[in-house]
């Protein structure tokens, strides 16, 4: 596995530095050991180097405890203080992240704990979700409010984040939960190329979920029904974004007139005057939710009973009412 890597990792090298490749080169597969021909490397490479996973912000790259998750290198050898680093450039998270060192084992043993959650079945998909995390598990009595960190879609996907109100029965979309290798499954579908895809979107719609719905056109599905309340039946997606805006009004609301931001990892409570106020937990707990799927990037089809849920219930523990007029989940 080792010596395949090597050889990707020169022909790389080669498809890079623009030479023609040398005859017919084998290009290996990472995981099973054996290789295949018919890959078209730079085609794969290129996909690569468009993806965000190319182009990292390097603040958090240069700081001790982020590098981890931030540098590639750094993953790859699961090195968390800058000083045991030694090169002075950074590395984005490259071809060696994932298939060496931390990303290869994870992808072989199928299996990862995450802050909320100890040895998630997720298949190659482990890779993803050992980033891919809001980095702490919540605590509806923590005094510094925390934020979950930008990335959080295992959390969300596993339905294992989030605050929960008492006395509420949280259910999950299981179908999406598990899919054979998980955010693989998805983000690196083999539809539009015979590779697995390497700009990590969601590229093909119907090579991604036209097995479970079929002649399925978008990835906002129509819903099943009006979550949000406005008398409509729409996209998913879209009656995840109306249950987002009701939240945010009704959190602004028990600030008469103030905002909320993130900072330095909190969630940020401010008067009109833009000092930061204490909140009742209830606001915390609907101001994190709200975070956490807001940044989980999918607006809920990562896990679509888990979210709906979640969002329904932040707003009746803030409001002391079920979202008027809404199918409650
Ligand atoms: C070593 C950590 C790491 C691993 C492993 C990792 N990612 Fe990422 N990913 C990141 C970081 C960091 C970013 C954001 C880059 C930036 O903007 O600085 C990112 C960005 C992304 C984005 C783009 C998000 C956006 O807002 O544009 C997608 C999609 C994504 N990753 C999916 C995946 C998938 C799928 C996997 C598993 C195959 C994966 N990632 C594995 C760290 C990782
Ligand atoms: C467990 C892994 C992990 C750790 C540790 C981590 N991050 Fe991140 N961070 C990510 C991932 C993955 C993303 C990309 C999320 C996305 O785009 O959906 C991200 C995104 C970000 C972003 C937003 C980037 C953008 O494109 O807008 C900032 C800022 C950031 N991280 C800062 C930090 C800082 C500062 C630290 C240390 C205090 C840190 N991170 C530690 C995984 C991590
Ligand atoms: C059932 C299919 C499916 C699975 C499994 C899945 N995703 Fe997604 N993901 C999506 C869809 C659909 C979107 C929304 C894309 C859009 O709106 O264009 C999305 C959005 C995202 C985004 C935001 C992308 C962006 O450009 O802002 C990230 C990051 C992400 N997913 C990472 C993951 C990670 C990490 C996992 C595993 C924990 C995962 N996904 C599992 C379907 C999936
Ligand atoms: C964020 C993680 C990530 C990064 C970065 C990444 N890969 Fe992959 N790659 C994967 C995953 C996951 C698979 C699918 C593995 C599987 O199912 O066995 C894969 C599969 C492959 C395959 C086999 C494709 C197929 O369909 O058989 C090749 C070749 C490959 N990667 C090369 C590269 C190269 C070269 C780079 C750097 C330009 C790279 N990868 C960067 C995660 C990554
Ligand atoms: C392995 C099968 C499978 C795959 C793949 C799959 N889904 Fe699903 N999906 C389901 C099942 C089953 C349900 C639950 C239906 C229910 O709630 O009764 C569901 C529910 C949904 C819902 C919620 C509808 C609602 O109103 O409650 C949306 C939206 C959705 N899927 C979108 C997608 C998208 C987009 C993809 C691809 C990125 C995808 N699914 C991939 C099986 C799948």
């Amino acid at each position: 596995m080792l010596i395949c890597f090597g050889l990707m990792i020169v022909l790389v090298a080669v498809v890079a530095s623009g030479c023609p490749p040398r005859g017919a080169q084998p290009t290996p597969v990472p995981g099973d050991g054996q290789q295949r021909e018919d890959i078209d490397i730079s085609a794969l490479v290129g996909q690569w180097v468009d993806s965000n996973h190319a182009n990292i912000l390097l603040l958090p790259a240069q700081r001790d405890g982020c590098v981890v998750c931030h540098d590639g290198g750094a993953f790859a050898e699961q090195l968390t203080e800058q000083a045991a680093i030694e090169r002075d450039f950074f590395i984005s998270i490259d071809c060696r992240a994932c298939h060496t060192g931390r990303g290869q084992e994870l992808m072989e043993a199928g299996t990862v704990s995450i802050p909320t959650a100890e040895n998630v079945q997720a298949g190659t998909g482990a890779l993803c979700f050992a980033c891919h995390n809001e980095r702490r598990a919540p605590n509806i009595a923590d005094e510094n409010r925390s934020a979950p960190h930008f990335s959080s879609q295992a959390g969300v996907y596993t339905a294992t984040g989030g605050i929960r109100v008492e006395g509420f029965d949280y259910g999950s979309t299981t179908a999406h939960a598990q899919v054979e290798n998980t955010c693989v499954r998805c983000h690196m579908t083999e539809g539009n190329q015979d590779f697995a895809s390497h700009t990590f979107q969601v590229d093909n719609v119907a090579a991604a979920c036209g097995q479970c719905h079929e002649n399925i056109q978008t990835v906002n599905l129509t819903a099943k029904n009006d979550y949000d309340g406005d008398g409509e039946t729409k996209g998913f997606q879209e009656e995840v974004a109306g249950l987002l805006d009701l939240l945010e009004e009704a959190i602004l609301a028990e600030l008469d007139g103030g905002s909320i931001e993130l900072g330095g990892g909190q969630i940020q409570f401010k008067d009109t005057s833009g000092e930061i106020v204490q909140v009742e937990d209830e606001v915390y707990l609907a101001a994190y939710n709200h975070t956490l799927v807001s940044q989980d990037g999918s607006l809920g089809v990562h896990n679509p009973m888990f979210v709906v849920q979640l969002l329904q219930q932040s707003y009746k523990a803030l409001t002391g009412e079920d979202v008027p007029g809404a199918e409650i989940r």
